[in-house]
């Protein structure tokens, strides 16, 4: 049923990519790209309303169109591009500007987060923000809409951003017919939360993050400053509160992760060697992956190529969709 649907998402270059990354979203995205038809783009055009770095845009770009080709991937039925080169979207945008109630934008989580930490630090409430920031929903639809995507698998973060889309198409529709596709949002399956080195969320903002292609003595490195309590070796101690666990059982089978937890419940297994587990269970799955992913960001004409030939690609189709636009729009033949 799923193996005609086209999925999509979107990748923000604005910051290097970490296991709470791989296990939340790209490896799911890897997963249904053994069977289905997946869009992956590097939401360049994204990065702009936070980044103001054209070299760090640049090499950002690069370690995701890396990632995305050494992860495992079915390139087969990936179509990767970078969402700046294919100007249609923009033209889309614009389009959808005039069919998006402004009430939306003002109810976008993300802009009223900003709105709200400018009241409460007695700020104007539009403090620092630009226009990428409160329009970012209408460029997000015109990525979903303009390659007819079925379904866009999202964190719960994104929801309302593709329920977005959704209602734009919506009112584009019930004014000028059924001219463009209603997406799904597809909610993760929940992998909990992925704790960082401080236990807390694995996130950029907190500073926590264990890089995913990190070298294998840095990852030891950040796997060695985990924080744990003061428990002794002998202490048993609760997986289900450990970090350590918590990041283990993402990588291991089923059978690793109840044994490694029972070691934990019964005391005798230290935090030393319980990291010990950790690093070569993670370095075991990502060293095959990190060699390609090195080799491709030391050959980044590869990446180019490959960037520019999806593109050329995800132009066609664009412009497929973009004609009906402004065909029904425009009156254009
Ligand atoms: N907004 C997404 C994020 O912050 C990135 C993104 C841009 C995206 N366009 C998209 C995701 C289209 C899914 C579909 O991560």
């Amino acid at each position: 049923m799923s193996e005609n649907k086209i999925f999509l998402t979107g990748i923000k270059p604005t910051g290097t990519v970490h296991m709470g990354n791989y296990i939340a979203a790209l490896r799911q995205m890897r997963d249904i790209s053994q069977e289905s038809k997946v869009v992956m783009f590097i939401a360049d055009l994204h990065a702009l309303n936070t980044m103001h770095d054209a070299a760090a845009v640049r090499a950002h770009t690069y370690e995701i169109a890396a990632i995305i080709m050494s992860i495992g991937f079915n390139m087969d039925n990936v179509l990767m591009f970078r969402q700046s080169d294919v100007p249609a979207v923009c033209e889309l945008a614009t389009m959808l500007t005039n069919v998006t109630p402004k009430g939306l934008m003002d109810r976008t989580h993300s802009y009223k987060a900003a709105v709200d930490k400018n009241a409460a630090a007695g700020l104007d409430v539009d403090n620092g923000v630009n226009m990428g920031l409160y329009t970012y929903p209408i460029l997000m639809a015109a990525d979903i809409l303009l390659y007819g995507a079925d379904i866009v698998p999202v964190g719960a973060d994104q929801k309302q951003h593709v329920e977005f889309a959704r209602d734009i198409a919506g009112h584009f529709n019930a004014i000028y017919g059924d001219v463009l596709k209603l997406p799904e949002a597809k909610i993760a399956a929940d992998a909990g939360i992925i704790p960082g080195l401080d236990g807390r969320k694995m996130s950029k903002s907190y500073d926590n993050v264990i890089p995913l292609m990190a070298p294998a003595c840095e990852l030891k490195k950040k796997i060695m400053r985990i924080i744990t309590d003061s428990k002794t070796p002998e202490e048993p101690k609760d997986p289900d509160t450990s970090t350590i666990f918590g990041l283990y059982r993402h990588f291991a089978s089923a059978a690793e992760s109840a044994e490694f937890a029972e070691k934990f419940r019964a005391g005798g297994m230290g935090y030393g060697t319980a990291k010990q587990i950790l690093f070569e269970k993670l370095d075991s799955v990502i060293a095959p992956m990190r060699e390609r992913y090195d080799y491709l960001m030391a050959h980044t004409d590869e990446l180019d190529a490959a960037l520019d030939a999806g593109a050329a690609i995800a132009r066609k189709v664009a412009d497929k969709t973009l004609s009906r636009v402004r065909r029904v729009m425009l009156g254009k033949k």
